[in-house]
């Protein structure tokens, strides 16, 4: 079994991207960052991307509305980003808020400055496999994984657990495409397939994004697999100062054994998102001019 060490890829790709910005003329990239309320796990999120960005030498702005904001205020704050020359890219970290709709303020954000790749016209983008638009972040890091991994998705059974539009579809689009590297044949599992185990023991490659904690188990993998734990589960951990401890969608000691590759959790899938999303901002700041 070899792990798959998402800190040292995303170590790697941090160089190259912070290699790329020295290199821009004109001013830096500039990425805003959204979040409302205080969702320990947003927080962190938001800290390391604050963090992230900074070592790339790409600007960020985070703003904190307070929780008693409106939408109507949300999306004014959203349209006046949209508007703002010095603004490339805006992320408005989910969940936001129960009162506030998020699909709202996700689609209030320009396509163009849109570097989580949730828009409409970026989803539609990735269908139609026109790479002008901006891909999701945490499937665009699988990607990126599998390929620094040396895993080559043509004639290779995909099976991805999990449908959202953050991750399982876009993930399916991506090893499905007609390119090199992917050509994968894929399966998509979600909370209606009648017998998840007997799909995903079909699996080259297993993507697990469906936020259990430790579902899958060694019985729903074939030996030799590829796995990668996209989720973060946390789980009370009496004995971590912290009071919980991080653990995948897989069961990581049952299943590393059987596994050809596997990503850990953390330190796999994680800091690759974290890297999409500014090579994203990067790109949106290349197509500002
Ligand atoms: N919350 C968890 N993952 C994400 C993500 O990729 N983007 C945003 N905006 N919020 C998230």
């Amino acid at each position: 079994m070899q792990l798959i060490d998402g800190n040292a890829i995303a170590a790697t790709l941090v160089a190259e991207l912070k290699a790329r910005v020295a290199a821009l003329p004109g001013r830096k990239p500039c990425l805003a960052l959204v979040r409302v309320g205080e969702d320990p796990a947003s927080v962190s999120y938001v800290r390391k991307k604050e963090k992230t960005a900074a070592e790339i030498g790409i600007e960020s702005r985070v703003i904190l509305p307070p929780v008693s904001i409106s939408q109507a205020e949300l999306e004014k704050l959203i349209d006046d980003l949209n508007a703002d020359p010095a603004v490339d890219g805006i992320l408005v970290q989910s969940p936001l808020p129960k009162n506030l709709d998020e699909p709202a303020a996700f689609r209030r954000i320009a396509a163009h400055k849109d570097v989580d790749g949730f828009h409409t016209l970026n989803l539609g983008k990735l269908v139609q496999e026109d790479d002008s638009g901006f891909v999701a972040c945490t499937p665009a890091g699988i990607m990126e994984l599998l390929a620094r991994s040396g895993v080559d998705l043509k004639g290779k059974h995909v099976v991805v657990l999990g449908r959202s539009l953050i991750v399982g579809k876009p993930a399916a689009l991506l090893a499905l495409q007609k390119k090199a590297g992917a050509n994968g044949t894929v399966t998509i599992c979600h909370s209606g397939t009648a017998d998840v185990a007997a799909l995903t023991r079909l699996a080259d490659v297993l993507i697990a994004a469906i936020g259990k904690p430790e579902f899958v188990k060694a019985d729903m993998v074939k030996p030799g697999a590829v796995v990668i734990d996209v989720g973060i589960n946390r789980v009370p951990d009496p004995s971590k100062k912290t009071g919980y401890k991080l653990v995948g969608d897989v069961d990581f000691d049952g299943v590393a054994p059987l596994a050809s590759q596997i990503t850990p959790v953390p330190g796999g899938v994680g800091p690759m998102t974290v890297c999409m999303l500014m090579r994203n901002t990067l790109k949106a700041r290349l197509s500002a001019g």
